[in-house]
């Protein structure tokens, strides 16, 4: 497997591939893989000829304040990981890469990035389609894969791709999750050992909704509250949001008669964790 620092060799490898009528995987990633990044790479190679990963930590995804700094990186340890998985070729470049010119051309999917994080994290989801796009373009390939973890950037991506034509599909790949059911996620690092031990709490609260909404409640207000009072009891646990939205919209939903996502930001000290369920209804 190669480590592939430039745009101009990326491209060589894959147009190498295409002249063998080969089908191309693609997982974008931002490195510091866990298991949950090794799954789209399995899944990616089950279905593609070859997988193309990328590690790139996006400076243009990152608020002010953001933790762009302290992102974990470990390329050494991820290239081992992604060659067990399969992987052809990483296309690690640099930010100078990636943005020699800074970044004055930029593409927004509007609407559906408002809420959820993208109204915690102003500008974050441009940062993420912004690269994503240009990763598309660099590596173009047959498939993409995304993870269900990061739920509003794979709505998102989809938008983007359906909006502007890209002869890409997009592949989401359910949330891998630790034993005691919190979402595997690189920031979970920086989880101190006593906010590890009550980080599982959201996927608890989420369980908890799902057992209430297969019992047949559908007031999402009142879903809202419970999850927020279980997550409550957790001293540690700061709510940044719980909401409940329709599935395709990302609208607010108030009774739920189709499919929703359930999603949720909480921080544990300096650690912003994300989860979600989605109830297909
Ligand atoms: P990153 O956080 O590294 O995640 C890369 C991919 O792995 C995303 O599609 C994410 O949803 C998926 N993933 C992460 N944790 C997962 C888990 N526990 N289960 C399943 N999938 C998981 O998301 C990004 O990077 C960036 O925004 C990126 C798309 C690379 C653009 O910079």
């Amino acid at each position: 497997m190669e480590i592939v620092r430039e745009i101009a060799n990326i491209r060589k490898i894959v147009a190498n591939a295409r002249k063998q009528g080969k089908t191309i995987g693609f997982v974008p990633t931002m490195g510091f893989l866990h298991e949950g990044h090794i799954t789209l790479m399995r899944e990616a190679k089950s279905v593609c000829d070859i997988v193309i990963a990328s590690i790139f930590v996006n400076p243009l995804q990152f608020g002010a304040g953001e933790d762009y700094e302290e992102y974990p990186r470990d390329l050494d340890h991820d290239a081992a990981l992604a060659e067990q998985a399969g992987v052809h070729s990483i296309f690690a470049p640099s930010v100078l890469e990636m943005y020699p010119h800074g970044c004055s051309s930029f593409v927004e999917v509007i609407g559906i990035t408002d809420c959820l994080c993208g109204a915690s994290r102003p500008g974050h989801f441009r940062g993420v389609t912004t690269v994503v796009m240009k990763l598309f373009n660099i590596v173009q390939p047959d498939q993409a894969f995304f993870g269900q973890k990061d739920a509003q950037q794979a709505i998102v991506i989809k938008r983007m791709v359906e909006d502007l034509n890209l002869n890409i599909s997009v592949v989401v790949v359910p949330i891998v999750r630790e034993h005691d059911g919190l979402a595997m996620s690189s920031r979970n690092v920086f989880l101190s050992t006593t906010e590890r031990k009550a980080a599982p709490i959201l996927f608890q609260a989420l369980q908890e909704a799902q057992k209430l909404l297969q019992a047949g409640e559908r007031n999402a207000e009142y879903l809202r509250a419970v999850i927020c009072k279980h997550i409550g009891t957790e001293t540690l646990a700061d709510i940044d949001y719980v909401a409940i939205n329709d599935l395709t919209s990302l609208k607010e939903t108030r009774i739920i008669t189709g499919p929703v996502l359930i999603a949720l930001a909480v921080r544990f000290g300096i650690t912003r964790l994300i989860d979600n369920l989605i109830w297909e209804g």
